[in-house]
């Protein structure tokens, strides 16, 4: 029995009364237009806790372009029917005036992490992020809160940023869901045309060699032009990154002797896709 709350306090009552049952609490923050992803995150929260909040909030301060923000795919019936079904507990679904009250000034800045990868390329994106993930860590109050690996660099700004700040909530990552040919599920992948669709695939396959390339020593610089090559026959637009990069400092390498992870952005056709795998050294 989903129930929707709109307000801080009615939520913090929600909490509040689990709390007092001796009952654990998980967050899975999202922006909506749920897949098996995001599903997957509800999941790993209803095993490891008594109670489940899924947070929907297409959050504005983290779209760089107003229009991205417009397009942005939104069906709340239908995600709370998912949600239901799967037997989450609470919907927590704040009006934008809930969330940044008139008069709202405050930052928050994870400075260096954010430098590289998405920082780079879409500048203000993770100030957007951090502000509201602090927000609704504080808001809720979990034990633990959820993030998928898929937006690997937010994983690790969310991670820094509660442990600076002394937020009491595990954060959790958990791996990519992926379509059956690979690429990884996105609110976004619903922006490709057909025959977009059917090259999206191409970007996981290309960080896929890259990854065994560079987990078996060869100079990734090698496999990066290959990849950049199989992105541009693909029909693939602007690339703003594919990179290798440390797993956990998220600094350059270029042959890794620790664990590291393969990173790209690429356009394709209005489409900006974001994905990554994980290099194992041998
Ligand atoms: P959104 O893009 O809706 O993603 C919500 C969560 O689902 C994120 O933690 C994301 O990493 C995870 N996710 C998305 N696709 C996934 C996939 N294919 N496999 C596994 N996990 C996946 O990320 C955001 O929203 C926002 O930035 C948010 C954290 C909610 C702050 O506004």
């Amino acid at each position: 029995n989903l129930k929707t709350v709109r307000t801080v306090a009615a939520l913090r009552e929600a909490v509040r009364g689990w709390r007092a049952a001796g009952e654990s609490v998980g967050l899975v923050p999202t922006m909506g237009w749920l897949h098996d992803g995001h599903m997957s995150l509800v999941r790993n929260s209803m095993v490891q806790n008594d109670r489940t909040v899924v947070s929907i909030f297409v959050n504005p301060k983290q779209f760089d372009r107003a229009t991205d923000l417009e397009a942005y795919p939104r069906d709340e019936a239908r995600d709370a029917a998912l949600l239901d079904a799967a037997g989450a507990d609470v919907l927590w679904a704040p009006e934008a005036g809930e969330m940044y009250p008139d008069g709202f000034s405050t930052s928050v800045n994870v400075s260096g992490l954010t430098d590289c990868l998405c920082g780079a390329s879409r500048p203000g994106h993770f100030g957007g992020v951090a502000v509201v993930v602090t927000k609704l860590l504080l808001q809720c109050l979990a034990d633990r809160a959820y993030f998928g690996r898929k937006d690997y660099q937010q994983l690790m700004v969310v991670r820094r940023m509660a442990r600076d700040l002394n937020i009491p909530t595990e954060i959790r990552g958990i791996d990519t869901v992926r379509e059956t040919d690979g690429l990884a599920m996105s609110s976004r992948n619903w922006y490709l045309t057909e025959s977009e669709r059917a090259a999206a695939p191409t970007l996981f396959r290309v960080l896929t060699d890259i990854a065994e390339a560079a987990g078996q020593g060869e100079d990734v610089r090698r496999a990066i032009d290959r990849g950049k090559r199989h992105l541009d026959r693909a029909g693939f637009g602007q690339l703003d990154y594919l990179e290798v990069r440390d797993a956990e400092t998220l600094e350059l390498t270029t042959r890794p002797t620790q664990p590291a992870r393969a990173f790209a952005a690429v356009f394709l056709g209005k489409a900006r896709l974001i994905d990554n795998v994980p290099v194992d050294p041998a």
